[in-house]
């Protein structure tokens, strides 16, 4: 199957979708603290995409998730399922996973919150994971075979002496929650593709403070780290554009411009 090129009319989808889950994130930032449940979490930002924003969250029922954003904490690598007995603690390192769908085009960004007061390694973690992710946005135009976009990351990463989890990966994104192209951030085969503009995917890389290994528990969601060490993940939709791309879930908080440009 042949990696879609988007039309331009797509893209103004897919950049109104994203827009949406990156103000969902921003939304949910100040209700994270001690003592509120993930099912809490789960509960607001699902009341917001619905009312607020008169879009559905993507996750919902999506192979049979029965939450409306993965939360994902401490040793969770992803897929969370948010519930009311995990109550977060101070130092808790939190992903947030939100998937929007809008005007039927997809939305899909993450990135990690830190409960209340945090220890110098917990924020080294997210800062080293988001840093990852920073990276290979630069790196992402036409003509970049993706899979020194892969390679990077795992140099960077490895360099920190944290590991990159191998099992899950960027995907294309639009009209489809996921599609082709598959995003690895490690270095591995990736049937030569090079990226061209109006491609949509998004980068998002799974880090783990010790071994890359994990394991998934037996509601077959939540995906642990086997050693259980801490795990971080950061996720943007990108879209190529002529000369560098567009990041569509960019938020206030973000580091990095919304529109990158290279001039070679
Ligand atoms: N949002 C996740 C991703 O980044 C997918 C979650 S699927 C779910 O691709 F079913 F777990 F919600
Ligand atoms: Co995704
Ligand atoms: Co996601």
């Amino acid at each position: 199957m042949a990696i879609k090129i988007k039309t331009s009319a797509e893209i103004n989808k897919i950049r109104i979708a994203g827009r949406l889950a990156a103000e969902v994130l921003e939304m949910i930032k100040i209700h994270i603290m001690p003592n509120i449940s993930t099912a809490t979490l789960d509960r607001i930002c699902h009341e917001y995409i619905i009312k607020k924003q008169n879009a559905f969250p993507a996750c919902l029922n999506y192979h049979g998730f029965p939450k409306s954003i993965c939360i994902s904490v401490n040793d969770v690598v992803c897929h969370g399922i948010p519930n009311e007995e995990e109550i977060l603690q101070e130092n808790d390192i939190v992903n947030i996973d939100v998937t929007v769908l809008k005007n039927q085009y997809h939305g899909d960004t993450s990135a990690m919150f830190i409960v209340g007061q945090s220890t110098i390694h917990n924020q080294r973690l997210c800062k080293i994971t988001q840093e990852s992710l920073y990276l290979a946005i630069n790196m992402v135009k036409p003509g970049v075979r993706l899979r020194t976009i892969g390679r990077e990351i795992q140099n960077f990463i490895e360099k920190h002496h944290y590991s990159v989890v191998r099992e899950y990966c960027g995907h294309g994104i639009g009209k489809r929650f996921h599609e082709e192209p598959y995003i690895l951030h490690y270095d591995a085969e990736d049937g030569g593709v090079i990226l061209k503009q109006g491609m949509v995917f998004t980068i998002e890389p799974m880090i783990n403070a010790g071994d890359s290994q994990i394991y998934r528990m037996p509601d077959g969601w939540t995906v642990k780290t086997k050693d259980h060490s801490l795990s971080a993940q950061y996720e943007h939709t990108i879209v190529v554009t002529h000369n560098g791309c567009e990041v569509v879930t960019l938020r206030k908080d973000d580091t990095i411009p919304r529109i990158l440009i290279h001039k070679n």
